[in-house]
């Protein structure tokens, strides 16, 4: 996988913070790759080569004063939000230099869209957003560039507007293409014909939902698979499970896998399927599919639980940091930058596939991955 870091030095240096402020997550495979072929597939909309034309930051920042930073976070719905979370804090405190106004949204566009006009009200000298939603951004995005506020935009993409300096994040379809791909290696491997499929999907309209049901549904296109349902889960251990309850009713005896798309909504779905009677994981009735790939997941892949994983790296932080530092210089920065993520399994469910001819390598679930996991 190319590397082409921003700033790679630095970038370096980061990582290894963030190794010791979160437990690390797979020692160098900690990296943000601002090429697309990283994510070989789509790139969000507002994807460019291009550097970025940045707002100047205001003289609120200048040498000596802390930065001031207002980061609209989606909410607490995950495990994977809880380190995405512990990411920013950690990177953007006071002791690095920085003012943190930290707003959990709770999963609420109307409220994430008024932390930011509050944030521009109390003249923060940048806007981190992970948007709950891809689309309704111009108005808002408008009214920070009118008042010369960079934004920097995190994990999920905005999809109906580009006037915002950086997004850093994760390739959300090619991670359900990596998906598809693997089950289609897997059932090939075990000599499984039928293949039908229940997804729990995400949150409806964020960008990781989108992309990872994009994704996964080209393959099921492709292979001919049969998709039985997709109903939204959320991206929570409660939506999982309500979702799959009604699916061991409504689907009884007819299916085969069941794809989650985050590791919350996975372990919602183990505890009904659990109940249901209903075996899962390698070797098992049903080939269980994860996304995320945080530490309660991994230790899920290693009980023989979850059968794959696909990593959605959320310590997206210390990359934010880098931009913004040097836009305090001066300089511009990259319009994308993509979270390096891999994809876990337990040996027997480890096999070749590739995703547009871009050979996949996977990484086998032990007690070292999962320690220095998020
Ligand atoms: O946007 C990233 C997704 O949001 C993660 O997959 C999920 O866990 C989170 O809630």
């Amino acid at each position: 996988m190319k590397k082409k870091l921003l700033g790679l030095m630095l970038a370096a240096t980061m990582a290894v913070g963030m190794l010791a402020g979160c437990g690390g997550s797979g020692s160098a495979d900690t990296a943000a790759d601002t090429s697309s072929d990283a994510a070989a597939t789509e790139a969000p909309a507002a994807e460019a080569e291009a550097e970025a034309e940045a707002p100047a930051a205001d003289a609120g920042a200048a040498s000596g004063d802390l930065i001031k930073i207002g980061f609209a976070q989606v909410g607490h719905e995950s495990d994977w939000r809880t380190a995405s979370t512990k990411s920013c804090q950690d990177v953007f405190s006071e002791a690095n230099g920085y003012d943190l106004q930290f707003v959990d949204c709770d999963n609420d566009s109307a409220a994430q869209l008024e932390a930011v006009r509050t944030f521009i009200e109390s003249g923060v000298d940048y806007i981190i957003i992970d948007p709950i939603v891809a689309t309704g951004w111009d108005t808002v995005l408008t009214e920070c560039s009118d008042a010369g506020i960079p934004v920097i935009v995190i994990d999920r993409t905005i999809d109906d507007s580009d006037n915002y300096t950086a997004w850093v994040g994760s390739d959300f379809k090619n991670e359900g293409l990596a998906a598809g791909e693997w089950l289609k290696a897997y059932v090939d491997a075990k000599g499984i014909s039928e293949v039908n499929v229940l997804v729990i999907s995400g949150s409806t309209g964020a960008s990781a939902q989108i992309g990872r049901s994009e994704g996964f549904d080209e393959a099921v296109a492709k292979y001919g698979w049969n998709k039985l349902d997709e109903q939204t889960g959320d991206f929570t251990e409660d939506g999982g499970q309500e979702v799959m309850e009604s699916y061991c009713k409504s689907y009884a005896g007819k299916f085969n896998v069941v794809v989650c798309q985050n590791d919350n909504e996975a372990f919602g779905a183990m505890t009904a399927m659990d109940n249901a009677g209903i075996s899962y994981g390698p070797g098992n009735d049903v080939i269980l599919i994860s996304f995320d790939a945080c530490t309660a997941g991994l230790k899920e892949v290693q009980a023989g639980k979850i059968t794959a994983d696909f990593e959605c790296n959320p310590l997206a932080a210390p990359f934010v940091e880098e931009a913004i530092q040097t836009l305090q210089s001066g300089g511009s920065v990259d319009k994308a930058i993509y979270m390096e993520e891999h994809w876990y399994a337990l040996p027997d469910a480890i096999v070749d596939f590739s995703i547009d001819g871009a050979a996949q390598s996977m990484t086998e679930v032990t007690d070292a991955v999962i320690e220095a996991q998020y």
